[in-house]
């Protein structure tokens, strides 16, 4: 089985370099993606409440435990706190209902997934009548003291942040007894988040890349929207290595030191996305890469007229 890289969190826990990621996998699809992907030799998830089929990834697990063919401290499995649970009187009771959906009694990091907080106890996308999202006004910062009694209570190894600019990590920073381990953030050769990444190590805060292939099977996608996939500085370099361009810009995360969740429900891509440790792009490789820059963020949450919109900030 391939030798996976591992990150090492500022808190001594480690977690695979590559996850797999199951936003967008529909129920009726995740639990064999997630069955092949442990098969496969994936010992990471990343999973959120919001993807609405956490209850489906722990129907693998469950199948997975029982084969013997994992244990629980074998695989790494990461969650998200939905944004009409962040009030601090919530944050435990969402956590419970994950674990129960995933049938787990831990996980391994739970993550706020934005930092804005919405109208709590309806719908998880509450909106006025002109359509606009309903807001809270809970504080991320009264959030991340509770998100430290669930690390007190044992029922998250470690906890991070998501979607988060330099701005609100600091604020966490400053009141956190519990440091973050980890920021999950939108990072792909388009949108290639340097500035942040490295205020992030300059924490000693790891660094997780979501829609690291460009996400094309995002619900928004509209028909002429570059398609990160098809990039042909990407099919030249992958050309080089035998490799296809999903398994270049796999490592591409990897290579720049992060963790990296490629989400699939097609077995050999699944496959394919983890048969990525018998090569490495060099230095040069990576710079040019980087150069396709373009500020082409996929993922920027719609309503921004929260006071807590990340994608304002600079970085
Ligand atoms: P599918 O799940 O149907 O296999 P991201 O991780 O950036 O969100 O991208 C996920 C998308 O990329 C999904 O549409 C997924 O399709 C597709 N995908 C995943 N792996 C590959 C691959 N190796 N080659 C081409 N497309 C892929």
């Amino acid at each position: 089985m391939a030798n996976v890289p591992q990150v090492v969190f500022n808190n001594g826990y480690t977690c695979p370099a590559i996850g797999l990621g199951t936003w967008k996998s529909k129920p009726g699809e995740v639990k064999q993606a997630v069955k092949d992907a442990i098969d496969a030799g994936y010992r990471h998830l990343d999973c959120a409440y919001i993807y609405r089929n956490e209850k489906e990834v722990g129907l693998a697990l469950k199948e997975k435990f029982d084969e013997g063919v994992i244990k629980r401290e074998d695989i790494f499995i990461t969650s998200k706190l939905w944004c009409t649970y962040m009030h601090p009187d919530l944050v435990e009771g969402a956590l419970r209902t994950t674990l129960s959906d995933l049938g787990l009694d831990y996980i391994d990091l739970y993550l706020i997934h934005w930092p804005q907080a919405f109208k709590e106890g309806g719908e998880l996308f509450p909106v006025d009548s002109q359509g606009k999202v309903i807001l809270s006004p809970v504080d991320y910062v009264d959030t991340w003291k509770a998100m430290e009694k669930v690390v007190d209570l044992g029922l998250t190894k470690s906890i991070g942040l998501s979607n988060f600019s330099k701005k609100q990590i600091d604020r966490v920073m400053e009141i956190a007894r519990i440091k973050p381990v980890s920021l999950q953030i939108e990072v792909h050769p388009y949108l290639n988040q340097e500035k942040l990444i490295d205020y992030a190590r300059s924490l000693d805060i790891a660094v997780t890349a979501y829609s690291p292939l460009g996400s094309p099977d995002r619900p928004w996608a509209k028909p002429g929207d570059p398609h990160l996939l098809e990039d042909p500085l990407l099919k030249t370099i992958g050309e080089k290595y035998n490799k296809s361009p999903a398994q270049i810009l796999i490592r591409y995360a990897i290579d720049r030191g992060l963790i990296v969740v490629p989400k699939s429900v097609t077995k050999s891509r699944i496959i394919q996305n983890f048969n990525v440790f018998d090569f490495q792009l060099t230095a040069e490789d990576i710079k040019t890469i980087g150069s396709l820059e373009c500020n082409g963020r996929l993922c920027s949450m719609g309503d921004v007229h929260h006071p807590s919109y990340p994608f304002h900030d600079e970085y």
